[in-house]
């Protein structure tokens, strides 16, 4: 299966500063192609300009969240058909950061993700553990009734990425270890056996405190096949060199 690594750049970057970091990974891969895929999640006043910038360079472009309803009476809120209708094949869905700071359920988070397959992208659904949660050895129980309540059924690796992101590593320059890592996605992958068809071939990305640093060390990890990248997205070598880890 090919890798993925997605930049999840949140609520950072101005027209500028977007465009420009847009535009030279655009560069970079077209001068040197990379064997994984490369997918951009800019803030979605950004959508547009960086979906420009990445024209010829093989990247995706994905939105950060969307809403569960096609349109309607929403203010503030993106829908899925939306981020299709610019550009977007992915979404990222159940965010850590917006299950906590917009109280979004399992059963919220399963319903956009089953618009996002409806409007025809691709979700990215994130699930993963806080610090009391691994301190009191939840941490798989947790991660298994996370996705049993937040994936829409039998979805496809063509329709679904999970991306297991442990909360207390998320910008906190922690990660879990390497075995550590090994054991949730593997378990993720048997839960998946359940929840997916061909469960073999979605894919389970790895996110939190991804830096070029460890980036090498987590690609030979088993059941990681890529990267969701906060801070180290808006570094552009630093997410270059993660994404060369891959080769
Ligand atoms: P981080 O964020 O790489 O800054 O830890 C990852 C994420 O929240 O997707």
């Amino acid at each position: 299966m090919r890798k993925l690594v997605a930049g999840n750049w949140k609520m950072n970057g101005l027209t500028a500063d977007g465009v420009a970091r847009a535009r030279d990974l655009a560069a970079r891969a077209k001068a040197a192609p990379l064997a994984c895929e490369i997918a951009l999640c800019p803030p979605a006043t950004l959508l547009v300009p960086v979906g420009q910038a990445i024209v010829g360079s093989g990247f995706a472009l994905g939105g950060q969240d969307c809403h569960a309803e096609p349109a309607g009476a929403h203010t503030g809120d993106i829908s899925a058909p939306m981020l299709k209708d610019v550009g977007c094949t992915y979404v990222i869905v159940g965010h850590s950061e917006r299950r906590h700071e917009y109280k979004e359920s399992d059963a919220v988070v399963r319903a956009k993700a089953a618009a996002a397959v409806a409007a025809g992208l691709c979700a990215i659904v994130c699930v993963g553990e806080t610090a009391a949660e691994r301190a009191s050895g939840r941490t798989e129980a947790i991660v298994v009734r996370q996705l049993q309540g937040s994936l829409p059924p039998k979805l496809g690796p063509a329709k679904l990425v999970v991306a297991y992101e442990p909360i207390w590593a998320i910008g906190s320059g922690r990660t879990p270890t390497a075995q550590d890592v090994a054991s949730v996605h593997t378990r993720i992958r048997e839960a998946l056996r359940d929840l997916t068809t061909e469960a073999v071939a979605v894919r389970i990305l790895y996110g939190g405190s991804v830096k070029a640093a460890n980036a090498r060390e987590l690609t030979a990890v088993a059941n990681v096949d890529g990267f969701l990248v906060g801070g180290g997205s808006l570094n552009t070598e630093e997410f270059w060199t993660i994404a060369s880890a891959y080769g």
